[in-house]
C-alpha cells in the first residue's frame, strides 16, 4: 500500500498532542518533549533511550555526540535520515542522563507502541539495553525483565510482531557507548554491514 505522509504526519502529531496532554514524569524537569525525527514513511524504525542535554534543548531526538555517532553508521551504509524514523523509549530527558525506571517505561512507552503502529516499519534497530529489552520483551516492563543484554543479544537478528504486523529486530550496541568504551565501534560497524547485506537481499 502507498504510504500517505499527510496522513502519517497528522497521526503522529495527534500522539505528540496527547503526550502533552498526559503530562507524563519527566514532563516537569525537561526542556522539551522529544518525540522522533525522519521519514514517517520509512522502512527503518530506530529505538534509543532518552534524551540527553542536546536533544532535551533542541526537542529532537539523537541530535549530540550520540547522535554524530549515528549518523556516521547510518552514512558508512549509505542510509540517512531520510531513510529513517528515529524515537526513544522516554519521551523526555530523565535527570543528569540517569537509567529510566520502570514507572517512566511503563507511562511513556505507550506513546512509542502508538508511533510504531504508524510507522509500520519493516526492520526497526534498538539501540541498548532499554529499546531492546522493551521491544523483544513483548513492549512491556515485565517482558524486559527476561530478556538478555545487549552484549549476547547485538547483532542477532529476531522477528516479531506488533497488533500482526511483522518486522525484523536488530539489536545493537547504543551509539553512545562508542565515546567512552572505543572497542564497541568495530562491533557497532559490523552489525550496520550486516543491516545492509539484509536491505540488498
Ligand atoms: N541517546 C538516546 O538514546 N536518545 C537520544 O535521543 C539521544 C541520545
Amino acid at each position: 500500500m502507498e504510504c500517505s505522509v499527510e496522513e502519517r504526519e497528522r497521526k503522529l502529531e495527534e500522539v505528540k498532542k496527547r503526550i502533552i496532554i498526559a503530562k507524563l514524569p519527566l514532563h516537569e524537569s525537561a526542556t522539551n518533549l522529544v518525540f522522533g525525527k525522519g521519514n514517517s514513511c520509512a522502512n527503518i524504525m530506530i529505538i534509543g533511550e532518552a534524551a540527553g542535554a542536546n536533544e532535551d534543548l533542541q526537542g529532537l531526538p539523537f541530535v549530540g555526540a550520540a547522535g554524530k555517532q549515528l549518523d556516521n553508521f547510518l552514512h558508512m551504509i549509505n542510509l540517512c535520515i531520510d531513510d529513517v524514523y528515529i524515537a526513544n523509549i522516554l519521551k523526555y530527558r530523565p535527570p543528569d542522563n540517569r537509567n529510566p525506571n520502570d514507572e517512566e517505561i511503563r507511562t511513556h512507552t505507550p506513546f512509542l507502541i502508538e508511533q510504531i503502529k504508524i510507522i509500520k516499519p519493516k526492520i526497526i534497530l534498538t539501540l541498548g539495553n532499554f529499546s531492546t529489552k522493551f521491544v523483544l520483551g513483548g513492549f512491556s516492563v515485565e517482558g524486559m525483565k527476561k530478556i538478555e543484554g545487549i552484549t549476547s543479544l547485538h547483532g542477532k537478528p529476531v522477528e516479531k510482531e506488533l497488533d500482526g504486523t511483522k518486522f525484523l529486530v536488530i539489536p545493537m550496541y547504543h551509539p553512545a557507548a562508542t565515546l567512552y568504551k572505543r572497542s564497541l565501534t568495530q562491533e557497532l560497524e559490523k552489525d550496520f554491514l550486516m543491516v545492509k547485506q539484509i536491505l540488498e537481499k
